[in-house]
């Protein structure tokens, strides 16, 4: 049995099905199921008694502690956070309290139940920690991917909770020996992403008729990973990684955001063609983001050289699949646009209109 958190998001869901695809150890899966919790993902799940759902906080540290006693997982794979940077920039608070107090309650009550563990069991345990590259900060054109030792320096109240939170993890190896892995991730895509991302969103307002709101210039670069790819480097990761590592994961994927979005149009274009012409004449340029990083990229060759992981899809054929999910699973994202999905969005785009310059593809 293994505890995962978030597992009704982007990652985890993925992560979980993922997992019970290619294992038969159960999972036992703590979601708060916030706007970005969805149990529509693990609907394939449905009567699977591998997979056990308990809806609740993280930062509960009552119910932490009854599942551990209760299930006695030999690992914790740890999703659950705020994710969107746009909506930390709305509203830090909420990330402060998920992703730092909720890691510091989840690693508290592991510890303790860690604690009680004995022989193999004890040795065995794993606390893995899913984190990002945006806590390295931005770089220049010309400097070096990401590798484990850049030094820290969030720019988003994102990246500086999820910062902290890995501190935390760093700090519980170190002072109490807890056994823990951290994993510093690239920008994900594919299925079951939240339309409030760069990848979705743009293709869901496409299929709409609506703007495609680019920041900026559009030429902030971001090194993207198709998720599944993500999901099979936790899963290594878990198994040989070394106690109290951190292990970088990419997809040598460097892209600028517009490069992106036209990809996404000319796939749209050849799947789902519109009457009305290309997809990419929808691209609107909007006002930045504020303090938003230029570039990420990240160096992969640790967890290639120490563990053998290497991403299987290339960007073009993960964007393709996709495309393709999306296309095939519109009730999904019906589902996922309630109203509080149109809240955000008058909240977040409502002020970059003014700044809408409309371009040629
Ligand atoms: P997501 O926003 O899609 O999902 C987060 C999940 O956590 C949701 O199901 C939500 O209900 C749950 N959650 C939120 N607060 C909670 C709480 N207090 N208690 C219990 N559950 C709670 O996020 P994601 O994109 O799947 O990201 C998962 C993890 O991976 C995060 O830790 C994120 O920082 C990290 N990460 C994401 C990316 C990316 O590109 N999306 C890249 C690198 C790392
Ligand atoms: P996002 O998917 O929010 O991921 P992150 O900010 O964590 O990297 O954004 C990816 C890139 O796309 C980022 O440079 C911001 C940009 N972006 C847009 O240009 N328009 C949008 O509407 C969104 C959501 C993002």
């Amino acid at each position: 049995m293994i505890l995962v958190t978030g597992g009704a998001g982007f990652i985890g869901g993925n992560f979980v099905l993922d997992w019970l695809a290619t294992s038969d150890e159960p999972v036992i899966n703590l979601d708060a199921l916030t706007y970005a919790g969805n149990l529509e993902t693990l609907a394939p799940l449905a009567g699977d008694a591998r997979h056990v759902f308990r809806q609740g906080d993280i930062c509960d540290r009552a119910l932490v502690d009854e599942l551990l006693s209760t299930y006695r997982p030999r690992a914790i794979v740890h999703f659950a956070a705020e994710s969107h940077v746009d909506r930390s920039i709305h509203g830090p608070g909420e990330f402060v309290r998920t992703n730092v107090e909720g890691t510091f309650t989840l690693l508290e009550a592991a510890r303790a139940y860690w604690g009680t563990l004995e022989g193999d069991e004890k040795a065995a345990f794993r606390f893995h920690h899913v984190s990002t590259d945006e806590v390295y900060g931005s770089l220049g054109p010309d400097d070096a991917p990401f590798t484990e030792t850049h030094p820290y320096e969030p720019n988003s109240p994102y990246s500086a909770s999820k910062a902290a939170s890995d501190h935390l993890v760093r700090a519980w190896y170190h002072t109490y020996g807890m056994p823990v892995v951290t994993t510093n991730c690239s920008n994900n895509y594919g299925p079951y992403h939240f339309p409030e991302k760069l990848i979705p969103l743009m293709i869901v307002n496409a299929l709409a008729g609506k703007p495609l709101p680019v920041y900026g210039d559009g030429k902030n670069v971001r090194d993207w990973l198709y998720v599944k790819d993500h999901c099979a480097a936790i899963r290594v990761v878990l198994q040989k990684g070394r106690l109290g590592e951190t292990y970088n994961i990419g997809g040598w994927n460097e892209k600028p955001n517009i490069d992106i979005v036209h990809i996404v149009c000319a796939l749209l274009d050849e799947l789902r063609p519109d009457a009305a012409g290309s997809y990419s004449r929808l691209i609107t340029y909007v006002k930045d983001r504020p303090g938003h990083d230029r570039r990420y990229a990240i160096d992969a060759r640790k967890i290639e050289r120490e563990l053998g992981w290497r991403p299987a899809e290339t960007f073009e054929t993960g964007i393709r699949k996709t495309v393709e999910w999306y296309l095939a699973n519109p009730e999904w994202v019906a589902n996922v646009q309630s109203g509080s999905y149109r809240d955000w969005v008058v909240a977040n785009y409502g002020d970059r209109d003014a700044s809408r310059v409309q371009v040629t593809a």
